[in-house]
């Protein structure tokens, strides 16, 4: 420390008062013959001023002084921030014992006795001298522990985010790949039923047409079978279980198709991406994101169906992670149907039009793909808030604010690209997606 050195030079610079031109000459003379700086005044009331503006390393004050004494000033130097840490030697008479204590219970650090005495003078400035150098030198040394503390928390609080954001990160593409073994499970064990199904099908279709064939034939050659036979045709309806039957069997095998889809849509929306980005249909992850939301956006008993409306442009295949871009679709899509529902609730029901739009294109080598709903919008105060970690407006268990924060990692870490929301309070809301090719 520069200033420390200074002081043990004895060149520190001392303020003298005293109402007695007398004291103020002989504490001059004596100090500045030790090499000390100082500014000697004689006016009490225009000491404190003088003090602010020079700033000295120690006051040398008189007890009784006219105007403001002793006492006083020392209260007005001990209130003020500039001016606190200056320590104050008081002088007072001999006997005075009273004085002494009261100037030490003001605030001040010690007292000299007059008649004064060069050498105990000098002794005692040194020592009040050293203290408040060490003083400083602790107060120095304590703002750049606490700097150094703040530096480390700011480090820590920075390190504990970014642990937070992995661990939520792991969290999710836990629980995918564990929805993902589900689904896949799911749709392994249902595949193989109904490929039986669609088999045995194709087999008891081409039988039910041949035994239409042969009753026709029979009633062409045998026209006149019988009582009995006539009865029964009559009571079993023969005509319609005719004409119905094939119908029967096509409607059957285009259930067991659409089911065969849908597993098929499953198996490719939950398989495990892989290390690495493979070419994939952007268009074809939004149609199985949508199916499987479908049940979402059917009409309710509370609630108009959300219609989807698709604008689709010619794309070509983009190497991505599918997995996890159908996760975002998932997510912004499952955003805009909470939202589309709260914007119906708060219409007291009114509200019929709940729409998404779905659109993509190509722009300069990027393919964008923008998802608006027309729901109640972000008000402009949580604007920026949406894609930090844990933000959500959704009540315990429906919400866990971790869905933006994850798209935009997704987006941006994984694919180089984008992810930007507009949203016009009280109109609606769109997201927009950008990935490079
Ligand atoms: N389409 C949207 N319309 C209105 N608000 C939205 C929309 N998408 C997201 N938000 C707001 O952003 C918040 C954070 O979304 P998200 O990170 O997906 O978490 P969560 O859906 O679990 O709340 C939501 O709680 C909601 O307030
Ligand atoms: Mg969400």
């Amino acid at each position: 420390m520069e200033s420390s050195s200074t002081y043990l030079d004895a060149s520190a610079k001392i303020f003298i008062i005293d109402d007695s031109y007398y004291n103020l000459d002989f504490l001059s003379i004596i100090l500045s013959d030790s090499g000390y700086e100082v500014v000697a005044e004689i006016d009490s009331e225009i000491a404190f001023e003088k003090i602010i503006s020079c700033q000295p390393d120690l006051i040398i004050l008189d007890v009784i002084m006219p105007k403001i004494n002793g006492f006083e000033l020392c209260k007005i130097i001990n209130l003020e921030p500039l001016t606190k840490n200056i320590p104050i030697i008081f002088t007072t008479s001999l006997s005075d014992t009273d004085q002494k204590v009261k100037g030490l219970n003001l605030g001040a650090v010690d007292y000299i006795t007059k008649p004064f005495q060069k050498e105990e003078i000098l002794a005692r400035i040194q020592v009040h001298l050293r203290i408040r150098q060490l003083n400083l030198e602790l107060e120095k040394q304590k703002q750049k522990l606490e700097q150094r503390v703040q530096t480390r928390t700011a480090e820590l609080s920075q390190t504990l985010e970014n642990l937070k954001q992995t661990q939520l990160q792991l969290v999710q593409s836990e629980k995918i790949s564990l929805l993902g073994q589900l689904v896949a499970g799911v749709a392994h064990e249902v595949n193989n039923p109904i490929g039986f199904i669609a088999t045995n099908l194709y087999h008891a279709k081409n039988y039910v047409e041949d035994l239409v064939d042969l009753v026709q034939l029979y009633q062409q050659h045998f026209p006149q079978p019988g009582a009995v036979i006539d009865s029964q045709i009559e009571e079993m309806d023969l005509e319609h279980v005719l004409k119905d039957l094939p119908k029967l069997v096509n409607s059957m095998k285009l259930g067991t198709d659409s089911v065969r889809g849908i597993m098929q849509s499953l198996r490719s929306f939950s398989r495990a991406d892989g290390d690495e980005k493979k070419a994939a249909d952007i268009h074809q992850g939004l149609e199985t994101t949508l199916m499987i939301l479908q049940h979402r956006l059917k009409p309710q008993p509370n609630r108009a169906a959300i219609q989807v409306i698709k604008k689709y442009a010619q794309l070509p295949l983009v190497k991505c992670y599918s997995g996890q871009l159908n996760q975002v679709f998932m997510n912004l899509l499952a955003n805009a149907i909470d939202a589309l529902e709260d914007s119906f609730m708060s219409s007291k029901k009114e509200r019929k039009n709940l729409q998404i739009h779905i659109g993509t294109s190509l722009e300069q080598e990027r393919v964008i793909i923008q998802i608006v709903d027309n729901g109640m919008g972000i008000p402009k105060t949580t604007q920026n808030e949406i894609f930090k970690p844990f933000f959500t407006t959704k009540p315990e268990g429906k919400g866990t604010g971790l869905g933006l924060p994850i798209c935009q990692q997704i987006i941006r870490e994984q694919h180089g690209g984008s992810l930007e929301c507009i949203s016009f309070p009280g109109k609606g809301t769109e997201f927009l997606i950008s990935i490079p090719l």
